[in-house]
Protein backbone atom coordinates (compact mmCIF):
# COMPACT_ATOMS: atom_id res chain seq x y z
CA UNK A 1 0.00 0.00 0.00
CA UNK A 2 1.08 3.43 -0.78
CA UNK A 3 -0.36 6.82 -0.06
CA UNK A 4 0.26 10.17 2.11
CA UNK A 5 0.53 9.65 6.06
CA UNK A 6 -2.38 9.66 7.71
CA UNK A 7 -4.60 8.17 4.00
CA UNK A 8 -5.80 5.12 6.07
CA UNK A 9 -3.10 2.73 5.10
CA UNK A 10 -2.55 1.24 8.87
CA UNK A 11 -6.51 0.93 9.27
CA UNK A 12 -6.63 -0.61 6.32
CA UNK A 13 -3.90 -3.32 6.96
CA UNK A 14 -5.38 -4.73 10.17
CA UNK A 15 -8.77 -5.08 8.43
CA UNK A 16 -7.39 -7.14 5.93
CA UNK A 17 -4.96 -8.82 7.72
CA UNK A 18 -8.30 -9.62 9.85
CA UNK A 19 -10.30 -10.91 7.06
CA UNK A 20 -6.98 -13.22 5.35
CA UNK A 21 -6.53 -14.88 8.90
CA UNK A 22 -10.21 -15.62 8.84
CA UNK A 23 -9.70 -17.33 5.77
CA UNK A 24 -6.86 -19.21 7.40
CA UNK A 25 -4.18 -17.48 5.80
CA UNK A 26 -0.93 -16.21 6.89
CA UNK A 27 -0.26 -12.64 7.38
CA UNK A 28 2.73 -9.93 8.31
CA UNK A 29 2.07 -6.42 8.36
CA UNK A 30 5.18 -4.46 7.65
CA UNK A 31 4.25 -1.26 8.51
CA UNK A 32 6.58 1.97 7.99
CA UNK A 33 6.39 3.55 11.34
CA UNK A 34 7.11 -0.14 13.10
CA UNK A 35 9.69 -1.13 10.52
CA UNK A 36 11.63 2.04 11.10
CA UNK A 37 12.15 1.18 14.74
CA UNK A 38 14.25 -1.84 13.86
CA UNK A 39 14.98 -3.13 10.24
CA UNK A 40 15.25 0.90 9.69
CA UNK A 41 15.89 1.92 12.61
CA UNK A 42 18.13 5.11 12.08
CA UNK A 43 16.95 6.20 8.85
CA UNK A 44 15.41 9.63 7.74
CA UNK A 45 13.05 10.83 5.28
CA UNK A 46 15.87 11.93 2.36
CA UNK A 47 14.96 10.60 -1.21
CA UNK A 48 17.76 8.30 -0.37
CA UNK A 49 16.64 6.78 2.71
CA UNK A 50 13.45 6.46 1.54
CA UNK A 51 14.11 4.45 -0.75
CA UNK A 52 15.99 2.39 1.17
CA UNK A 53 13.29 1.54 3.14
CA UNK A 54 11.00 1.16 0.55
CA UNK A 55 13.46 -1.94 -0.76
CA UNK A 56 14.11 -3.18 3.03
CA UNK A 57 10.65 -3.91 3.50
CA UNK A 58 10.03 -5.13 -0.21
CA UNK A 59 12.66 -7.32 0.01
CA UNK A 60 11.58 -8.45 3.17
CA UNK A 61 8.03 -8.96 1.75
CA UNK A 62 9.38 -10.96 -1.24
CA UNK A 63 10.75 -13.34 1.63
CA UNK A 64 7.57 -13.71 3.39
CA UNK A 65 5.26 -14.10 0.67
CA UNK A 66 7.55 -16.70 -1.92
CA UNK A 67 6.99 -19.03 1.42
CA UNK A 68 3.24 -18.53 1.85
CA UNK A 69 2.76 -15.11 4.04
CA UNK A 70 0.43 -12.97 3.31
CA UNK A 71 2.77 -9.52 3.42
CA UNK A 72 1.00 -6.00 3.52
CA UNK A 73 2.94 -3.13 3.74
CA UNK A 74 1.63 0.21 4.29
CA UNK A 75 4.72 2.70 4.23
CA UNK A 76 4.15 6.11 2.49
CA UNK A 77 6.01 4.85 -0.67
CA UNK A 78 5.97 8.53 -2.02
CA UNK A 79 8.47 7.54 -4.55
CA UNK A 80 7.53 5.45 -7.74
CA UNK A 81 10.63 4.53 -9.35
CA UNK A 82 11.70 2.77 -6.02
CA UNK A 83 7.70 0.93 -5.81
CA UNK A 84 8.27 0.16 -9.38
CA UNK A 85 11.60 -1.80 -8.62
CA UNK A 86 10.16 -3.19 -6.15
CA UNK A 87 7.60 -4.33 -8.11
CA UNK A 88 9.93 -6.40 -10.53
CA UNK A 89 11.58 -7.98 -8.01
CA UNK A 90 8.84 -9.48 -6.44
CA UNK A 91 6.54 -12.27 -8.15
CA UNK A 92 3.48 -11.99 -6.62
CA UNK A 93 2.70 -8.23 -5.87
CA UNK A 94 -0.06 -5.99 -5.93
CA UNK A 95 -0.01 -2.32 -5.65
CA UNK A 96 -2.60 -0.15 -4.10
CA UNK A 97 -3.34 3.26 -4.00
CA UNK A 98 -4.01 4.62 -0.57
CA UNK A 99 -5.88 7.53 -1.76
CA UNK A 100 -7.09 10.30 0.18
CA UNK A 101 -7.00 14.34 -0.81
CA UNK A 102 -4.18 15.84 1.22
CA UNK A 103 -6.64 18.38 2.85
CA UNK A 104 -8.32 15.39 4.46
CA UNK A 105 -5.46 13.60 5.42
CA UNK A 106 -4.75 16.77 7.42
CA UNK A 107 -7.70 17.19 8.76
CA UNK A 108 -7.41 13.71 10.20
CA UNK A 109 -4.14 14.38 11.46
CA UNK A 110 -3.80 11.18 13.79
CA UNK A 111 -0.42 11.70 14.66
CA UNK A 112 -0.05 15.87 15.06
CA UNK A 113 2.30 15.82 12.13
CA UNK A 114 0.82 18.09 9.75
CA UNK A 115 0.24 20.83 12.36
CA UNK A 116 4.02 20.03 12.98
CA UNK A 117 4.87 20.40 9.47
CA UNK A 118 2.67 23.41 8.54
CA UNK A 119 4.58 25.27 11.59
CA UNK A 120 8.13 24.33 9.75
CA UNK A 121 8.80 22.38 12.80
CA UNK A 122 9.44 19.38 10.50
CA UNK A 123 10.98 19.80 7.48
CA UNK A 124 10.69 17.79 4.60
CA UNK A 125 6.83 15.71 4.95
CA UNK A 126 5.59 14.50 2.35
CA UNK A 127 2.28 16.42 1.25
CA UNK A 128 3.59 19.75 2.31
CA UNK A 129 6.99 20.42 1.39
CA UNK A 130 8.25 16.91 -0.36
CA UNK A 131 7.13 15.06 -2.82
CA UNK A 132 4.09 12.14 -3.37
CA UNK A 133 4.21 10.41 -6.22
CA UNK A 134 0.90 8.79 -7.32
CA UNK A 135 0.86 5.61 -8.40
CA UNK A 136 -0.13 5.47 -12.76
CA UNK A 137 -1.27 2.21 -12.63
CA UNK A 138 -2.44 0.34 -9.11
CA UNK A 139 -4.48 -2.82 -8.58
CA UNK A 140 -6.44 -1.44 -6.40
CA UNK A 141 -7.64 2.37 -5.40
CA UNK A 142 -9.02 2.91 -1.80
CA UNK A 143 -10.71 6.06 -1.66
CA UNK A 144 -10.39 6.40 2.01
CA UNK A 145 -12.69 9.56 2.18
CA UNK A 146 -15.69 8.16 0.27
CA UNK A 147 -15.64 4.66 1.20
CA UNK A 148 -15.60 2.24 4.49
CA UNK A 149 -12.36 0.51 5.80
CA UNK A 150 -14.50 -2.65 5.43
CA UNK A 151 -15.31 -1.80 1.45
CA UNK A 152 -11.35 -0.51 0.85
CA UNK A 153 -10.13 -4.32 2.37
CA UNK A 154 -13.21 -6.12 0.17
CA UNK A 155 -11.93 -4.42 -2.75
CA UNK A 156 -8.44 -5.68 -2.09
CA UNK A 157 -9.04 -9.20 -1.17
CA UNK A 158 -11.79 -8.72 -4.82
CA UNK A 159 -7.83 -8.33 -6.48
CA UNK A 160 -6.24 -10.62 -4.17
CA UNK A 161 -8.64 -13.75 -5.73
CA UNK A 162 -8.54 -11.78 -9.39
CA UNK A 163 -4.63 -12.45 -9.20
CA UNK A 164 -4.63 -16.04 -7.93
CA UNK A 165 -3.36 -14.79 -5.32
CA UNK A 166 -5.63 -16.40 -2.49
CA UNK A 167 -8.31 -18.90 -2.95
CA UNK A 168 -11.57 -17.17 -3.59
CA UNK A 169 -13.94 -17.37 -1.30
CA UNK A 170 -15.99 -19.99 -3.36
CA UNK A 171 -12.88 -22.09 -3.96
CA UNK A 172 -13.00 -21.74 0.09
CA UNK A 173 -16.34 -23.09 0.51
CA UNK A 174 -16.30 -25.62 -1.50
CA UNK A 175 -12.66 -27.29 0.53
CA UNK A 176 -14.17 -27.01 3.37
S1 LIG B 1 8.45 6.36 3.73
O1 LIG B 1 8.48 7.66 3.02
O2 LIG B 1 9.80 5.85 4.00
O3 LIG B 1 7.60 5.37 3.05
P1 LIG B 1 7.22 5.66 6.25
O4 LIG B 1 5.88 5.18 5.88
O5 LIG B 1 8.26 4.64 6.56
O6 LIG B 1 7.77 6.70 5.13
O7 LIG B 1 7.13 6.60 7.53
C1 LIG B 1 6.19 7.63 7.54
C2 LIG B 1 5.84 8.03 8.97
O8 LIG B 1 6.94 8.66 9.58
C3 LIG B 1 4.71 9.03 8.97
O9 LIG B 1 3.46 8.39 9.16
C4 LIG B 1 5.04 9.94 10.13
O10 LIG B 1 4.51 9.39 11.32
C5 LIG B 1 6.55 9.83 10.26
N1 LIG B 1 7.32 10.95 9.68
C6 LIG B 1 8.28 11.64 10.32
N2 LIG B 1 8.85 12.54 9.53
C7 LIG B 1 8.25 12.45 8.33
C8 LIG B 1 8.41 13.14 7.08
N3 LIG B 1 9.32 14.08 6.92
N4 LIG B 1 7.60 12.78 6.04
C9 LIG B 1 6.68 11.82 6.20
N5 LIG B 1 6.48 11.13 7.35
C10 LIG B 1 7.26 11.44 8.41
Amino acid sequence: MTGLSGSGKTTIAKELEKRLRERGLKVEILDGDIVRTNLSKGLGFSKEDRDTNISRIGFVANLLSRNGVVAITAAISPYRSVRDAVREQTERFVEVFVDAPLEVCESRDVKGMYAKARAGEIKGFTGIDDPYEEPLAPEVVCKTAAETVSESASKILAALERGGYIPSSAEQAAAV
